[in-house]
């Protein structure tokens, strides 16, 4: 079947669902902190990151285990737990988010499927209970070929998802299967957590060509990456590079390299660039280097001839934190955030406001000018009695 024309022809949102002209989303200052419980110190997991996604581009969150990908990415969709207090802006298109727009949705790490079901069955009974029920049955089942082919699972659409004593589709088609279950109803901003842990490097390059392909149909779509190999780096727009809560980058993936080289830490050339950057500024680097000199077993930590990586990774992680946050690209940030709220903000509550205070001006004076008409004829009718009486 012709994918577009299935597309163009269930159309679902001529059925009921809303469609924007793209979703900006910029985040200003957000911090978030574990409050002290009685014991011990509170514990800041954000540090006052800036950043924003624009509708077509994807961004992958980098950083090591710990570093609050997941955190920013649970902030951002509004999810985060009640333990836990948030400072800072999230602005969807200039207004502050509102939870129950159904514009955003998120892919969580764990794939939660019935493994009884097939690909297709499973696919087909998320779109009937989510779909509006102005959609009908051959739309619904249009949309669902159609987000098949989207995700590259026409193969094994008819093959049971299995489970742990029955393996049925890999994991990198599950990981497709629960992006597709999510993209049924259309979002405009989409957040996965880790979609490409416990993949292959084929599986993951997979995936994430497939949320490119989603994000150039023009949503915003913000993921967080562990490591990365170099093929599925190269597919990066964007990249939001976080150390323990700190952002160490953030801009276009591509310029990344440059950032560390100009930093004082060039890539170098045969490395994958992911993997220089997390061992840049991964500090469970220094806590194994101790271990290791410490042991009996020394004598085979690796050295290296550029002085700079021999520093520990703290140093070399707050060299870069204070590089980033009076470099240009962390000015950018703050400007493009500040442009996309001026430009926005004209459609939010404020346009309204203006809007509603002309709506009751004009009324106010047309009514006014009705009572004045009024007052003139009735002054016309009283005058021309009077003459008659005379
Ligand atoms: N709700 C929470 N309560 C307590 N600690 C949390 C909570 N959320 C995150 N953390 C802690 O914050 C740190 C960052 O967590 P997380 O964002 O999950 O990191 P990542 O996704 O980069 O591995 C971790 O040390 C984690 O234990
Ligand atoms: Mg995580």
């Amino acid at each position: 079947m012709n994918y577009e024309a299935t597309r163009r022809s269930v159309d679902p949102f001529e059925s009921g669902l809303s469609r924007g002209s793209g979703t900006y989303l910029v985040w200003e200052d957000l911090t978030v902190v574990l409050p002290n419980l009685g014991n011990g110190q509170a514990r800041k997991l954000l540090r006052g990151l800036t950043g924003y996604a624009e509708p077509g581009r994807i961004m992958a969150i980098m950083g090591p285990s710990g570093s609050g990908k997941s955190t920013l990415l649970e902030s951002l969709a509004g999810r985060l737990s009640g333990n836990v207090i948030m400072t800072g802006n999230v602005l969807i298109n200039g207004k502050k988010r509102r939870l129950d727009s159904g514009i955003v949705s998120y892919v969580t790490q764990e794939d939660i499927l019935l493994g009884t079901l097939t690909v297709k069955e499973t696919i087909t009974y998320s779109a009937h209970l989510r779909l509006p029920n102005t959609m009908s049955k051959e739309q619904i089942n249009g949309l669902v070929e159609g987000t098949i082919i989207e995700m590259g699972l026409q193969d094994c659409a008819n093959r049971m998802i299995g489970n742990w004593h029955l393996r049925c589709i890999s994991g990198g088609e599950k990981k497709r299967l629960s992006i597709a279950l999510e993209i049924l109803t259309h979002p405009q901003v989409l957040f996965l957590d880790e979609p490409t842990s416990t993949l292959d490097s084929s599986s993951a390059f997979f995936v994430i060509q497939a949320l490119r392909n989603i994000a150039r149909d023009g949503r915003t779509v913000i993921f967080s990456v562990h490591q990365p190999n170099s093929d599925v780096f190269a597919l990066f727009d964007d990249l939001f590079l976080l150390s323990g809560g700190e952002a160490v980058y953030f801009g276009e993936a591509e310029m990344a390299v440059m950032f560390f080289s100009d930093a004082g830490f060039p890539c170098p050339s045969r490395r994958n660039p992911s993997d220089h950057f997390l061992r840049c500024i991964n500090s469970d680097f220094d806590v194994i280097t101790a271990t290791l000199v410490k042991s009996q077993r020394n004598h085979g930590i690796p050295t290296s001839a550029d002085p700079l990586i021999n520093l520990a990774t703290t140093e070399i992680k707050a060299m870069l934190v204070e590089k980033y946050k009076c470099s240009e690209y962390a000015m950018r940030a703050r400007r493009q955030g500040g442009k996309r709220r001026k430009i926005l903000i004209p459609q939010g509550p404020w346009h309204i406001g203006w809007k509603v205070f002309l709506a009751a001006l004009k009324y106010f004076a047309q009514s006014k000018l009705e009572v004045l008409a009024r007052g003139q004829q009735r002054e016309g009718i009283d005058g021309k009695e009077d003459k008659e009486r005379d």
